[in-house]
């Protein structure tokens, strides 16, 4: 989402070096190993002092991630590691060990495979004399999945606050995996979006060298380091992964020239990206397409879109005043059907996959707000309204059209029902049913009614900041004005941060908003905001109770 623009002095990009990695459990590492003798010992910090970290979970299979910080001089490290069904690691299903250089900044990834379904593991990685922290993973289920329990978060801002918030994501034990919408780090200079903690480097992220030292910084984080060595993570990048409001040709935050290049920026910006982050790469001869869809048993599609670098069109600005700041309608450029979010690969790939499932639930987890978010309310006869920010799917209403095309079916194609949308980027909370025209109160004709929900065709669950500051809203007045335009939206509250539990069951999903009472000193206080919920089959959202733990959940990593 927008934020000032910031000065920028002109800096050289990054050199790019060749990637040298592989993975190995035999004779061939043997010699490897006898290829390249020890050097000294480092000389700054423990080996392992970026932590450890799970990440896109399959029934079989996880990525586990480390990184080490090598001595000076050394330029490739060997590094073992092993995967284990207890946490005292004594019953070992499968090691191995891999070589990491300078060429990927050191990093470790490993796809741990022929593991069990729904299995919880423990694992840990080893180099010279010293070892990891003892990481816990878990597969996903195959077959008959009855209730899952998952963590959302975004917008982890360094910078602006402390990560409470990840800390008691990580003390949950009972979760199957954490969801991380965009937004882990953020590119700005110091005291730009915050000035709790300093970023390194100190200055805006454009080089390759940047973007991995801001990682490393992120990686560095006490309740972040704890978050990942709980849970596995599936995560998607938003637009601060790279720059501010980024599209497929640029971003807000970027000066084409004074920053390098567009595409040579994006790409040195996702190396590091995939260096750093506990992911499995979607396509390496194109690292910006990046969907994936992981099967949570019968229970759960989870579909993660990539709505930024891959084809996203340049963002039109809001140009018509409003007492609440500028808005903008539903005319001209904003109604041209060539403008995209996903791109028509990726929308058709999205179709297929809600066409397809015959899960009980449909997932989708993105970027941006999908509802409309009005400043003026209109039925869509009477031109819609005016509408508030063009980064979110309100300014792509054709591309969206398109997704509400695919919920509601035709002659030829049933309707997609029980999808939820998982949302983060605005660093506020928001429960909506999702509805094409939500201020024309006839559902009959195409519109919705609040009072029942008839009409909703899916809903929305959107997550607030881990520790981006939001919109000041202290007695609830914006809140409540948005309601008073928005009918769609059941909940929303711009005050706090934390992040969503989503409860899942045959018959119904839960989502609880839970908020931490700080970001800017250390804190173990969080408090339960609220909680909605869709039933199985309704497609509407309905008040919930707060779910109860799962009992005797899988022992924490020590
Ligand atoms: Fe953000």
């Amino acid at each position: 989402m927008g934020r000032p623009k910031l000065d920028t002095a002109p800096r050289p990009t990054g050199t790019t070096r060749r990637s040298f990695f592989f993975r190995s459990g035999g004779v061939a590492v043997a010699a490897s190993a006898a290829a390249f003798p020890a050097l000294a010992r480092p000389d700054a910090g423990p080996l392992f002092q970026h932590g450890v970290a799970s990440g896109d979970p399959l029934a079989d299979r996880v990525i586990l991630w480390t990184r080490v910080s090598p001595p000076e001089r050394r330029r490739r490290m060997l590094v073992r590691w092993e995967i284990a069904l207890d946490s005292a690691l004594r019953h070992v299903v499968d090691r191995g060990i891999v070589l990491t250089d300078e060429g990927r900044d050191f990093t470790v990834k490993v796809d741990a495979d022929h593991l069990k379904p729904a299995t919880t593991y423990y694992y840990r990685f080893h180099a010279r004399n010293e070892s990891s922290p003892i990481g816990r993973t878990r597969t996903l289920p195959v077959g008959r999945a009855n209730h899952v329990r998952l963590a959302v978060a975004s917008c982890s801002n360094h910078a602006a606050g402390l990560f409470n918030a990840y800390r008691r994501i990580a003390e949950r034990a009972d979760l199957d995996f954490v969801l991380h919408l965009g937004d882990y780090l953020y590119e700005y200079g110091p005291a730009v979006f915050g000035s709790l903690r300093t970023p390194e480097p100190p200055n805006e992220m454009v080089t390759l060298s940047d973007y991995r030292l801001r990682h490393a910084q992120y990686k560095r984080d006490a309740d972040l380091q704890a978050l990942h060595r709980q849970h596995p993570m599936i995560c998607i990048w938003d637009d601060h992964e790279i720059t501010n409001d980024s599209w497929r040709d640029g971003a807000q935050n970027h000066t084409e020239g004074v920053e390098g290049s567009w595409p040579e920026r994006v790409r040195q910006g996702l190396q590091a990206y995939y260096e750093w982050m506990p992911v499995r790469e979607v396509d390496r001869s194109e690292p910006r397409r990046n969907q994936r869809a992981f099967r949570i048993g019968d229970l759960i599609d989870l579909l993660m879109l990539e709505e930024r670098l891959q084809a996203r069109s340049q963002q039109l600005p809001a140009t018509l005043a409003t007492p609440l700041g500028n808005g903008f309608v539903q005319a001209g450029e904003f109604l041209d059907p060539a403008r995209t979010l996903l791109g028509s690969e990726q929308e058709a790939w999205l179709a297929e996959r809600l066409r397809h499932s015959n899960a009980r639930w449909k997932f989708i987890g993105q970027q941006v707000m999908f509802a409309h978010l009005k400043l003026q309310p209109a039925p869509l006869s009477a031109g819609g309204g005016v509408f508030v920010n063009p980064d979110q799917w309100d300014g792509y209403q054709p591309a969206r059209d398109r997704v509400y095309a695919v919920l509601e079916g035709d002659a030829a194609r049933p309707p997609v029902g029980d999808v939820v949308i998982l949302t983060g980027d605005i660093h506020s909370s928001w429960a909506a049913d999702l509805t094409r025209d939500p201020n024309n109160p006839n559902p009959a004709a195409g519109g919705y009614d609040a009072a029942t929900g008839s009409g909703s065709r899916a809903v929305e669950f959107v997550g607030t900041s881990i520790s981006s500051p939001g919109l000041s809203d202290p007695n609830g007045s914006t809140a409540a004005f948005l309601r008073s335009v928005n009918p769609h939206f059941k909940y929303i509250d711009f005050n706090q941060r934390g992040y969503m539990l989503l409860d899942v069951t045959r018959e119904r999903a839960v989502c609880e908003w839970w908020f931490v009472d700080t970001v800017a000193a250390p804190s173990n206080v969080q408090t339960f905001g609220a909680a909605f919920e869709v039933r199985h089959g309704t497609n509407r959202l309905a008040p919930a109770a707060q779910t109860a733990a799962k009992p005797n959940p899988p022992a924490l990593a020590p």
